[in-house]
């Protein structure tokens, strides 16, 4: 039997170790090594590598994009995608989700990974569409959770949505690493039993289950799994590829990677990663392994800013209470997954409730906003309380959030002017207003001083001739 194996170090392996500072020229050298490797695709791009090429590299993220595509010529390109929140952090209008994806695929990529956040999947129908529509490789995706709400029966239903979208391929995104080797057993089953396109796993070896999780999934049918070469392996990230192709050869499957260019990708790797040890950029903190999230029920990742957000206020000696105010949150607003930016939010409220001694005397803006239904639909019913204190006799959105909302490329367009060298460059700008027009100015200035040099060297050259 086949097991597709994606490759994650460029995207969530860089992300989750390293806050994605990985610059294209400390991974150039290896993608024509990487094309040959065998693995059924490359997550590249996507997630929070664009905000990161912008915001922290001065590299134009498409450019990016079409550089890995003109090395990786055989190997598919997957990317991670919020839904309806492109690879931001708010609700964009249907044109510009439609722009965007379509884009993407033009300039190199073939799979695209498609998730919202709440399940919701009026959320990732615009984008799911426009991939369709554009020739790509739709993957949609249930993040997964647990909760008194969340069944088998409710994910299978969720998966067969997906499959009626017209989606190419099914994703269980497992973003906390939470998902244990039981549960991906019977969820993969019960997938199986209800979809026919394929169903690949997505877990992170944050609690140390994730090893066992994919094996157990792989029992059940998983037709693939994602990991990192294994210097970006383990901790935060994903389990390691290496070791995982090992263990299901010998088993008898097929994963069609060979391990000899695994190697050189690892040697590739090893010093890069250490680079980045030294400068601190990659924390060893993220590396250990967190089976503390399996006692709190709540991500790694979550954990870690609570305990941050606490110290800062001097109120680390509150955690405890904080961790039990956490799951009555949650609860309160209908039992969301706890990924970003849910995971924040609750998470932030819980804090607030328990070190302002009484529950929602203050509510964060975006809880009201998501209480509002800017979001989309709570998977659970909302505290009744809660929500009458949020909406104030008002009703909540009925709709979808994005039907709301305006198209926003002609006024960046018109904004920018010439700027904007093309498309791709306008929809950097709607995505991060901010961050693209510092990388714009970088870019000008960059090439004035490229040209000034080059008009030294003509002058030079000018004056030997005569
Ligand atoms: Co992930």
């Amino acid at each position: 039997m086949k097991v597709n194996i994606t490759e994650t170090v460029l995207r969530d392996a860089n992300q989750s170790l390293m806050a994605t500072r990985l610059p294209e020229e400390d991974f150039d050298a290896i993608l024509q090594t990487m094309d040959q490797a065998g693995y059924a695709s490359i997550e590249c791009w996507g997630g929070a590598t664009f905000d990161s090429c912008l915001r922290y590299l001065n590299e134009d993220p498409w450019q990016r994009l079409r550089t890995i595509r003109s090395k990786v010529k055989n190997t598919k390109l997957q990317m991670l995608l919020r839904g309806q929140n492109l690879l931001g952090y708010h609700h964009y209008s249907d044109d510009t989700v439609r722009r965007f994806v379509t884009k993407s695929i033009e300039n190199g990529m073939d799979i695209i990974r498609i998730f919202d956040a709440l399940n919701d999947m009026r959320n990732i129908r615009t984008a799911v569409d426009a991939c369709l529509t554009a020739g790509g490789h739709a993957q949609g995706t249930i993040c997964y959770t647990t909760s008194p709400i969340h069944s088998l029966q409710a994910f299978a239903a969720l998966g067969k949505e997906i499959e009626a979208m017209g989606c190419q391929s099914l994703c269980v995104k497992d973003m906390a690493g939470i998902m244990s080797p039981k549960e991906a057993y019977d969820l993969i089953r019960a997938l199986k039993d209800s979809v026919s396109i394929p169903v690949v796993v997505h877990t992170h070896a944050t609690t140390g289950l994730g090893s066992m999780t994919y094996l157990k999934a792989v029992e059940a049918g998983a037709d693939g799994i994602d990991c990192a070469i294994s210097s970006f392996s383990g901790g935060t990230s994903q389990p390691p590829t290496e070791s995982l192709v090992y263990t299901l050869e010998q088993l008898g499957y097929d994963t069609g990677v060979d391990s000899k260019l695994l190697k050189k990708i690892n040697d590739f790797f090893v010093p890069v990663k250490n680079k980045y040890m030294e400068s601190k950029t990659l924390d060893p903190y993220v590396l250990g392994t967190k089976a503390d999230a399996l006692v709190y029920q709540i991500p790694g990742g979550m954990l870690s800013n609570l305990v941050a957000q606490l110290k800062a206020q001097n109120a680390i000696d509150r955690l405890d209470e904080v961790l039990l105010e956490t799951p009555q949150v949650r609860k309160d607003l209908g039992y969301p997954p706890l990924v970003t930016p849910m995971s924040q939010m609750v998470g932030v409220q819980a804090a607030t409730n328990v070190l302002l001694g009484e529950r929602y005397k203050s509510i964060g803006k975006e809880i009201k906003a998501y209480i509002r239904g800017e979001y989309g639909t709570a998977p659970g019913p909302v505290n009744q309380e809660l929500a009458q204190k949020v909406l104030d006799g008002q009703p909540p959105i009925e709709g979808r959030y994005a039907d709301s909302l305006s198209p926003e490329y002609d006024d960046a367009k018109a904004h920018l002017k010439d700027r904007a060298t093309c498309e791709e460059d306008i929809l950097s700008y709607i995505a991060f207003p901010a961050q693209a027009e510092a990388y714009f100015d970088y870019r000008e200035k960059k090439k004035e001083e490229e040209e000034f040099a080059k008009a030294l060297v003509t002058s030079y050259s000018i004056r030997e001739v005569k």
